[in-house]
């Protein structure tokens, strides 16, 4: 009797095996088309990435090796790794490839929101056709005087690093970032200890979604829940439910002249349109400010630690803003976008900056259907992942100096060799919604620190090790030391 048990339960077993692997032999034939490196069952290529640290570099190794597209398991989920810009251009405006993968759910958990970054469907195009006005020119531009008035108590208070010890340069700017953020976002003037929880919840938030997205074994949710970060994540969530709780309830009494920030304007979508609820506006608020803060925080410390690296860049960007502010006495200064749009090199640096170090090193999408690439068709069910960062580095979209930062390739324009060559912000309909906000802010913090300091730096960009970590980031922190001007 036992045998017919036994032996009935290993043949369902087996069946139904057999019947899962049936339903994914498009992905297996499409997996055996393309060229990658060895992967065994269940766990794919798990082993190769086992240490994360060394993510970028194993990319820009496969793509030189397998070419421009090829394949990687990561568990039993397929990936179709792309760094040619037109493959990127067709899965990017594909409506069957509009949904980001299905590993975007990490986010959620890790940074405790629901919005824009990862939500998918009708409820994502409905949100970015609500909120895209929010990211206007116009809504950016009004937000300058608070940035500069952040950015001027920044300067004074960063004036005790002056001529003392090297120090890490993204490290000490998240403060002012996720203020000029929080600022700007929900009017929330938060102490130093806020702050630091902040930044705290941010890099826990990016450890915790990439542990779980290169891990298999952390993707079983019983594993999971062994580790300690769903307690964090439960943490991450509760305290930034309260924070907006009390904001919104503040936010009510305010005249109508004063709701100039982000989170007036959600609240004025959700009076004006009964499906935004107010769990959308504190989700897509809280979103905003995490897809923000870290994103703008790492992209700027690499545009000032890349001057300090290239004295040259920087005394010509010092140069260029001696003209736009010919005043000798900055103590007064107030940096307009006007001033903004009329520094050409410090735009061209920061521009070079993200092109070398692109903050978002890689995007995934997830195919709901069918999708012609080249010769091959990728069928639903499988991942696509646009690797920008190898990309950004191709010698034959940026040449043979593509490693090196060169602000001067950006020089009369962008004459690039595809319109999807630089992918800093993505492009298509979910490219980043806040570009316009986090370039103002990026170059306003530039002005300021040019104008009263100067860096540098023992470190060569051969001395650094990066990987992705959600964000971009080097094993060796952006160490610089500061000198008044
Ligand atoms: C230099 C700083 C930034 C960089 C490099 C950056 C880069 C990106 C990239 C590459 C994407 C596409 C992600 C994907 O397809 O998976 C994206 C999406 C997004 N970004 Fe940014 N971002 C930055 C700053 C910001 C800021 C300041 C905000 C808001 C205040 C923001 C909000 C968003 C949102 C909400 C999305 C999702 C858009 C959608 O799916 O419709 N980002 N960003």
């Amino acid at each position: 009797m036992a045998l017919i048990l036994y032996t009935t339960a290993i043949g369902l077993g087996l069946f139904a095996l057999l019947q899962w692997i049936w339903t994914r032999r498009n992905l297996y034939y499409l997996s055996w088309q393309l060229p990658g490196p060895l992967a065994f069952p269940f766990v794919g290529n798990f082993f190769q990435l086992i240490n994360y640290h060394e993510n970028l570099k194993a990319l820009l190794k496969y793509s030189s090796k397998y070419g421009t597209l090829f394949r990687f398991w990561i568990g039993t989920k397929l990936y179709v790794i792309t760094t040619e810009p037109s493959d990127m251009e067709v899965i990017l405006h594909h409506p069957n490839c509009i949904d980001k993968d299905d590993s975007y759910k990490f986010f959620e958990e890790g940074f405790g929101t629901i919005g824009l970054f990862t939500i998918q469907g009708q409820k994502w195009k409905r949100h970015r056709k609500l909120i895209t006005p929010t990211f206007n020119s116009r809504s950016v531009n009004m937000y300058v005087p608070i940035f500069n008035k952040r950015i001027k108590e920044f300067v004074t208070t960063l004036s005790s690093k002056v001529d003392s010890e090297a120090f890490d340069v993204r490290a000490a700017f998240i403060l002012v970032f996720i203020q000029m953020i929080l600022d700007t976002t929900i009017g929330y003037n938060i102490n130093p200890e806020g702050v630091n929880v902040y930044s705290k919840f941010l890099l826990e938030g990016q450890i915790m979604a990439t542990k779980r997205y290169f891990n298999p074994f952390y993707q079983l949710d019983f594993i999971w829940k062994l580790t300690r970060y769903p307690n964090i994540a439960k943490e991450v969530s509760e305290y930034r439910t309260a924070l907006f709780e009390k904001i919104i309830k503040e936010r009510s009494s305010v005249s109508e002249d004063e709701k100039v920030l982000f989170l007036d304007r959600l609240l004025k979508i959700s009076e004006e349109n009964s499906d935004f609820t107010m769990e959308d506006v504190k989700g897509e608020g809280n979103t905003a400010i995490m897809a923000g803060s870290d994103t703008s925080t790492g992209s700027l410390a690499m545009v000032l630690f890349m001057l300090a690296m290239h004295p040259e860049c920087q005394e010509k960007a010092y140069n260029e803003l001696l003209t736009v502010f010919p005043d000798k006495d900055h103590k007064d200064l107030e940096v307009t976008i006007d001033d903004l749009s009329k520094l050409f090199y410090i735009d061209m640096c920061v521009k070079e900056a993200l092109r070398v170090f692109p903050t978002v090193a890689v995007i995934a999408r997830s195919a709901r259907g069918d999708i012609p690439l080249r010769t091959y068709t990728i069928p639903e069910g499988a991942s696509i992942a646009i690797d920008i960062f190898s990309l950004h580095r191709s010698k034959k979209y940026w040449g043979d100096n593509a490693d090196q930062f060169i602000p001067e390739r950006f020089d009369g324009g962008e004459k690039l060799l595809h319109p999807y060559a630089y992918m800093a912000f993505s492009h298509g309909p979910r490219n980043c919604i806040g570009f316009r906000y986090a370039l103002v802010a990026i170059k306003l913090v530039t002005v300021y620190m040019l104008l009263n300091y100067r860096f540098t730096t023992p470190l060569k960009m051969t001395d650094l090790n990066y990987y992705s970590e959600i964000n971009l980031h080097v094993k060796e922190k952006l160490m610089v030391q500061m000198h008044r001007r």
